[in-house]
């Protein structure tokens, strides 16, 4: 593939689980399904930088990183849900997310506030980098070409995320603590999507 990738998209690519190829051509099939999900995961992007702002309140840095980002991923929704109403279609409900769901149990209860923190960054980067990996997917394998790109858009968004989140671990804590909790949350989610079913009608 010729395109040019950004250093952020090579690092995801680098170090994830790749995607069931047939997942992209299952999505197709369902692409009305996936932009309601995908709506969702941006408004959820969102709700949960607000909530990262107002836990973190005392760290400067989270504060004001996370601040735009807020304003970023509503951005997100809104597209999302101008392409649903171009197509007719309304928002509709929410569904259960499951792999959000099982990532969420993975989160340490009972460790101290920098142990709180450091999951709190992981979880994100983590749902930022499989989410930038499914939209690359998307980018790739869909046959409309104003999808393919409408999708490239949010790739190389949620890709500048994941290495924000990192990078803000990073700031607050040692860095061989970080990477030693990446590796574990990392092997927990290869774990999590060799055991999930494949479906067309979620972004994960
Ligand atoms: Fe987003
Ligand atoms: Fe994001």
């Amino acid at each position: 593939m010729a395109e040019q990738l950004t250093d952020d998209v090579k690092n995801i690519l680098g170090l994830q689980l790749p995607t069931d190829p047939r997942w992209v051509n299952l999505a197709e099939m369902q692409l009305e399904d996936i932009l309601t999900d995908h709506a969702y995961c941006e408004q959820k992007a969102a709700t949960t930088c607000i909530t990262l702002i107002t836990k973190n309140s005392e760290k400067e840095r989270v504060v004001e990183e996370l601040s735009p980002i807020v304003t970023e991923e509503w951005g997100h929704f809104r597209m999302v849900l101008a392409e649903l109403n171009k197509r007719g279609l309304k928002l509709g409900r929410q569904r259960k997310d499951i792999y959000v769901n099982k990532l969420i149990a993975f989160q340490k209860r009972d460790g101290g506030p920098d142990e709180r923190f450091l999951d709190q960054m992981l979880i994100m980067a983590l749902i930022e980098a499989r989410s930038c990996e499914r939209f690359k997917r998307l980018s790739e394998g869909l046959t409309d070409d104003y999808m393919r790109k409408f999708y490239r858009r949010f790739m190389e968004s949620e890709a500048g995320h994941y290495t924000l989140f990192i990078n803000l671990a990073e700031h607050y804590l040692d860095k061989k603590v970080v990477r030693k909790r990446w590796a574990e949350w990392r092997a927990y989610e290869v774990d999590l999507m060799k055991t999930e079913e494949i479906r067309g009608d979620r972004i994960h």
